[in-house]
């Protein structure tokens, strides 16, 4: 890893492991990209600065021709000729639109400094470049991390406003990526309630194709990442680079292909609804995007967004250690429970392995169903005779953990707090505000309000022995509007809502750090690496259909590590699909992230208890291939009947490898399937097979797996380093 300036050359040479990034500062002061891709020498390469043509030449005010041009931007900006997109827009006082960012300074730091208020990646040797509008006193300071373990670069921006006068963001948007080719085939992960993060392709055009979120929310129906794939990518082969922007509201990412076939990537807050008054000597920072780089296929891309994540992002008080393996009443019992129930859920997973009881929605205010309580975080005694202590003390008396659910964004009209305080919640004076699931959001841009959830949350905390919380959010905003805010700055609203979010996070995660967090959104719809700096793991989908699920995974997989998959057994019928799937495929496919049960097992006999201990067991057997290993995609259940996930182990002395086929047929005919990921000359013991191979016979001859006949089937195979 190293950040270097050739003072001669004017140019930076970032390198991180295996990728190179360079730019320089031309001759009028524009920082002028060159080059992203694999690790190349420190030679002078301003001969790779591209003119773009005659359809669109930015020039510099004042001075003629294309030598002064800026066509590969580090930061694009309006009203100089670059018809493309623009990174920035402002307004000065004047109505002028105009910025020019031209080169003033750079600072090397070793250690990356954070982001206030939002989360970001750690660690990492920083370069930030400060640029400048000398007419205005508009600035901007671009942040480059480089990591010698992980093919990624950090980037974000900081708009400073050094005049004397308040500056309008328009536009903040927080990186721009030249890339000097435009034939690629854009990934990005598309989904809903129940179907989070499919994967969609689709080409490149000229034009912009743009993905977005106007939720407040990052959201189930676009995630925040976007990958350009060449057209002839494959898992293992063809370059990919991925974005991934660590962010939880609002955002979009866009991709334009321009008249001479290039791309400029770009992307941060979504500015639709969006404004920012930035006072005299204010600043705004804008949150971080990680952008991997792969030449060998998406396979490379997608870990390289594991390691960061685990090494930079998630608790590394929680990231790789043994995770909770949770029973938890939802789908058992919706709101229908009292303490017997519970202590018959848990007294009967008694010596499984499960060791974690976790008490979702319905413990508190007036809640019997999803119409009120929501904000009134004191127990229910109707429901829970004694409070939660009673059932608190019973798990731990089984020797398992306790977690409780909360909702701490929302209200419903029906609940103490909205009686009190019907100002907290979200909405226009005098306009009705939408309901869904019966339910308001609070205004968490105002301090007042973070302040009463901080405090009634961690008081339970505080009061009971708690060991686990799942935070949920079930609804996103609609009238977009706060009493705290001025008219001129009802658009900053979708931002400050976001940062009073990571503000309680701070202060209820924050303050609670024996205390293991899942974050949940409907099931998956808050999926994101910011919400990953605080949970370590994610509620992947109210789906846990084991078909439904192997998409949902896979996608989920482009960018996010499987130890931050939050993967269930449940009941069949299924709950959202009524299919019927065994469940040794159920538990198959849930061991792939972190795994756990959610179904009412008071029931259980003593077959299921031994199977359920038999399941546990070869989880945590696999647990440290899950929580560090490296994932291979073997099978793509969107483009075929099979799904198929390998992890090995860093020191690939062991790998597991599970299968799935979706759909059985008469005359169950031969499927070959490819292992990768292992060391060609080592030779593993596959107990499946009995039988020791080669790395190398294993991943080129291939494996002939045995299905069961019959639809939904899962075939496991152990590859153990002779
Ligand atoms: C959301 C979650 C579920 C459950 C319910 C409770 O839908 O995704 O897992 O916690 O809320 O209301």
């Amino acid at each position: 890893m190293s950040i270097k300036f050739n003072q001669n050359t004017q140019t930076f040479y970032l390198e991180g492991k295996n990728i190179s990034y360079v730019f320089r500062i031309n001759e009028v002061g524009f920082a002028e990209h060159l080059y992203f891709g694999k690790t190349i020498g420190e030679d002078e390469i301003s001969y790779l600065r591209c003119f773009g043509g005659r359809s669109c030449v930015p020039t510099v005010p004042g001075k003629d021709g294309f030598f002064y041009s800026h066509y590969a931007p580090e930061i694009s900006f309006f009203g100089t000729g670059d018809y493309r997109e623009p990174t920035v827009c402002v307004t000065n006082d004047l109505g002028d639109r105009l910025c020019e960012l031209l080169y003033e300074s750079y600072e090397i730091v070793p250690e990356k400094p954070a982001i206030k208020g939002m989360p970001s990646l750690k660690g990492g040797e920083t370069l930030v470049l400060h640029l400048l509008d000398k007419i205005t006193g508009f600035g901007a300071d671009l942040y480059y991390t480089v990591y010698d373990d992980c093919p990624v670069i950090a980037r974000r921006i900081v708009y400073k406003n050094n005049s004397k006068k308040t500056i309008r963001l328009d536009r903040a948007y927080s990186f721009a990526l030249s890339i000097p080719k435009s034939d690629f085939v854009c990934l990005t992960l598309e989904g809903a309630w129940g179907c989070e993060r499919h994967i969609q392709k689709a080409p490149m055009h000229k034009g912009v194709v743009s993905i977005d979120s106007k939720r407040t929310s990052s959201s189930a129906v676009l995630n925040p990442f976007m990958a350009l794939l060449s057209p002839d990518a494959t898992e293992e082969s063809g370059e990919a680079i991925g974005v991934n922007l660590v962010y939880s509201s609002s955002f979009v990412l866009k991709a334009e292909g321009s008249p001479d076939g290039k791309t400029l990537l770009l992307g941060g807050i979504n500015d639709f609804d969006f404004s920012w008054e930035l006072g005299a000597g204010e600043e705004f920072a804008t949150p971080e995007a990680v952008i991997a780089y792969s030449d060998n296929g998406i396979g490379q891309m997608s870990r390289a967004f594991h390691d960061a994540y685990r090494k930079y992002l998630i608790n590394p008080n929680f990231v790789n250690k043994e995770r909770p393996i949770v029973i938890n009443n939802w789908e058992g019992t919706y709101f229908d429970f009292d303490n017997d129930k519970l202590k018959s859920i848990a007294k009967a997973v008694e010596g499984t392995g499960i060791d974690t009881f976790v008490l979702d929605d319905g413990w508190f205010g007036k809640r019997n169903d999803d119409s009120s309580g929501l904000g009134d975080w004191v127990v229910n005694t109707r429901k829970l005779e004694g409070g939660l202590k009673t059932i608190i003390d019973y798990v731990h008396s089984l020797g398992m953990k306790f977690g409780l659910w909360f909702e701490p964004e929302m209200v419903n009209e029906d609940s103490d707090l909205f009686r009190a305080h019907p100002d907290y919640a979200i909405g226009v004076p005098n306009r009705a505000r939408c309901y869904t699931r019966h339910q308001y959001m609070l205004d968490l841009t105002r301090q007042e309000v973070r302040d009463y959830i901080v405090e009634a949350i961690n008081k339970v905390l505080k009061e009971n022995e708690i060991d686990y919380v799942k935070w949920d959010y079930n609804r996103n905003v609609t009238e977009s509007f706060s009493l705290g805010l001025s008219a001129s700055s009802q658009k900053e609203f979708a931002h400050r809502y976001v940062l009073g979010v990571y503000d309680i996070c701070e202060r209820i995660v924050g303050a609670n750090p024996h205390i293991f967090f899942e974050g949940c959104s409907s099931g998956g719809a808050r999926f994101d690496p910011a919400m990953l700096y605080y949970f370590p793991q994610i509620w992947t989908s109210d789906d846990s259909d084991a078909e439904e699920r192997t998409k949902i995974q896979y996608g989920t997989s482009m960018v996010y590590p499987l130890s931050t998959m939050s993967c269930h057994v449940s009941i069949v019928p299924n709950h959202q699909t009524h299919r019927v799937t065994d469940v040794k495929t159920r538990a198959d496919i849930a061991h792939l992230g972190a795994t756990g049960y959610e179904l009412d097992t008071s029931d259980f006999g003593d077959e299921q208890r031994l199977e359920t201990k038999a399941q546990v067991e070869e989880f945590r057997a696999m647990q440290n291939l899950v929580l560090s290993g490296d994932l291979y995609r073997i099978e793509n259940p969107f483009e075929s009947n099979f799904f198929g996930f390998m992890v090995v182990s860093k020191d690939k002395t062991r790998a597991d490898l599970t299968l799935y086929r979706r759909l059985t047929g008469a005359n169950n005919r031969i499927k070959l399937v490819f292992p990768k990921g292992l060391d060609e000359t080592k030779k593993y013991y596959i107990p499946e097979m009995d039988k020791t191979l080669c790395g190398s016979t294993i991943m080129n001859a291939g494996l002939v797996p045995e299905f069961e006949l019959g639809d939904f089937k899962t075939v496991k195979y152990h590859f153990i380093e002779k």
